[in-house]
């Protein structure tokens, strides 16, 4: 299959370069879309480079992800997110290819029981708001399309949470982690093996696509260090953790279109445990 992967130098585009080329995975002919070779904000260069390329399925993980910088620079965000996704779903139609659309769990404000694919978002911030017009331009412009939310990625790449706790562990030996913001850790690696499965199967959609099981950052720092053989490294619970963005307090995604296809992913703490095992990250 011909996939054209946006974000490609991303946390969740290294990943599906993995699990795309690897021996079973689907992808025969890859184009990595990525800064600077390729703007998707660059509507006319985009649309040539993709027909050309010719992809049938475009996985679409391109997006400034920082929160905070959103707030920041919301008309940079909304170029990117907004009117980005808009510039490559053109280029999807335009060359008759499916679109899986990474979205986040943050398009929803946050609450004590599970989201299912189908409730309202209500985004709290200008990164959720840009992430949720592009699920919409998305869905309008598409029929063959898949939105896939995910939640708290991390994997190969510079910055993640799993690399800040560990290099606060051993520059300060300690931290604080707020316990009022709860989530799913999702392993870039297996969310790139879940989309691998799911663009073999016409069932387009939404899709909620995190590990399994939600735990708050404190919780999350603690399996960390603890996998990492540094549970001598203290940890204080704290609340109110100040940042420009509004963040959801607890948001945990329900997966039931991907398990009623046979689409399920691991609960996060074996995530974790691989993830580390994989890059030695605690050595
Ligand atoms: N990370 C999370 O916790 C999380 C959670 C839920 C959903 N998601 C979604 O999952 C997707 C992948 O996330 P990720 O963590 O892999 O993101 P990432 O590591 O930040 O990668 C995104 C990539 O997109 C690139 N990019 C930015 N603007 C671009 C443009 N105009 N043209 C082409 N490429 C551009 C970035 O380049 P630069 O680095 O040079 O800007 C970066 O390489 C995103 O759509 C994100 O919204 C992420």
């Amino acid at each position: 299959m011909r996939i054209a992967i946006s974000g490609s130098k991303g946390q969740l585009g290294l990943a599906l370069q993995e699990v795309l080329r690897r021996a079973g995975g689907i992808g025969d002919a890859l184009l990595l879309i990525d800064l600077p070779e390729h703007d998707i904000t660059d509507l006319a260069a985009i649309t040539a480079t993709v027909e050309e390329f010719g992809p049938e399925v475009i996985v679409h993980g391109a997006a400034l992800t920082d929160v905070d910088l959103c707030e920041r620079e919301p008309d940079l965000a909304y170029r990117v997110n907004v009117l980005g996704t808009r510039n490559l779903a053109v280029a999807a139609q335009q060359s008759g290819a499916a679109m899986v659309y990474v979205s986040t769990d943050y398009v929803f404000p946050g609450r004590e029981a599970p989201y299912w694919e189908y409730d309202r978002p209500e985004p709290l911030s200008v990164y959720a708001r840009t992430k949720w017009y592009g699920e919409q331009i998305v869905r309008d412009l598409l029929s063959r399309h898949y939105v896939a939310r995910t939640a708290w990625m991390y994997g190969q790449g510079p910055r993640n949470f799993v690399r800040t706790v560990l290099r606060l562990a051993d520059e300060r030996g300690a931290m604080s982690m707020v316990t009022d913001e709860v989530g799913s850790p999702t392993y870039a690696l297996h969310l790139a093996r879940a989309l691998d499965r799911l663009v073999r199967v016409p069932a387009y959609g939404i899709y909620h696509l995190s590990n399994a099981g939600v735990c708050s950052r404190y919780e999350w720092a603690c399996e960390v260090l603890r996998l990492a053989g540094r549970e001598g490294i203290e940890v204080t619970p704290t609340t109110n953790y100040q940042r420009l963005a509004r963040v959801p307090a607890r948001v945990e995604l329900r997966n039931a279109a991907g398990e009623a296809i046979g689409i399920t992913m691991p609960p996060w703490q074996e995530a974790l445990a691989e993830y580390l095992k994989r890059t030695g990250d605690h050595e």
